[in-house]
């Protein structure tokens, strides 16, 4: 895959700026703070997806594991070249190991759909192991990829 230049990625957020209230609208200048915002929000997910698996609730479990394949199937574009600058923990690793930056990502999308899919089906013997499984994508990107 091909690193997403800064044009492409300001001219996507347009598209989708056309769709969306103008307070939403992340300006290139803000992808900082918009995915920092973004990776709480996956916490928040997380930890409702454990607290829902202590309680077999299959629908909250399934609701957050979209939010963040949703998240983690956008979050490459929020990393545009020359976003390690300011306020981020980002590494240069991201840009001069892009391949393996998209990858982990993809790691977690899939983790994160699988776990979607194993609540929508029932399978609550399942949800432990699909949870390891998710949080285990969110560190090993970390460490690699974050300060
Ligand atoms: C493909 C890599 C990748 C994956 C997967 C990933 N993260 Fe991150 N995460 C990052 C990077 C890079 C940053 C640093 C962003 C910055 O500071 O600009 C970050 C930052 C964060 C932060 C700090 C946000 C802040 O306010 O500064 C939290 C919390 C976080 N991630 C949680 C998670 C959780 C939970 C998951 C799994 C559900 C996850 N991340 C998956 C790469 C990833």
């Amino acid at each position: 895959m091909t690193r997403p230049t800064l044009a492409v990625i300001f001219s996507s957020l347009v598209l989708t700026a056309a769709t969306l209230p103008a307070a939403t609208f992340p300006a290139a200048a803000d992808v900082v703070e918009t995915r920092k915002q973004e990776f709480r929000n996956n916490v928040t997910a997380i930890k409702a997806i454990r607290a829902a698996i202590g309680e077999d609730d299959l629908a909250t479990i399934a609701s957050n594991a979209d939010i963040i394949a949703s998240w983690s199937a956008r979050m490459t574009e929020y990393f545009p070249e020359g976003s390690d600058q300011g306020k981020t923990n980002a590494r240069a690793e991201i840009w001069s190991n892009w391949e393996g930056f998209t990858a982990a990502a993809r790691d977690a999308e899939e983790a994160a759909t699988k776990l979607a899919a194993l609540a929508r089906n029932g399978e609550i013997a399942q949800m432990n192991a699909g949870f390891g499984a998710l949080a285990g994508t969110c560190k090993s990107c970390h460490m690699s990829f974050k300060n």
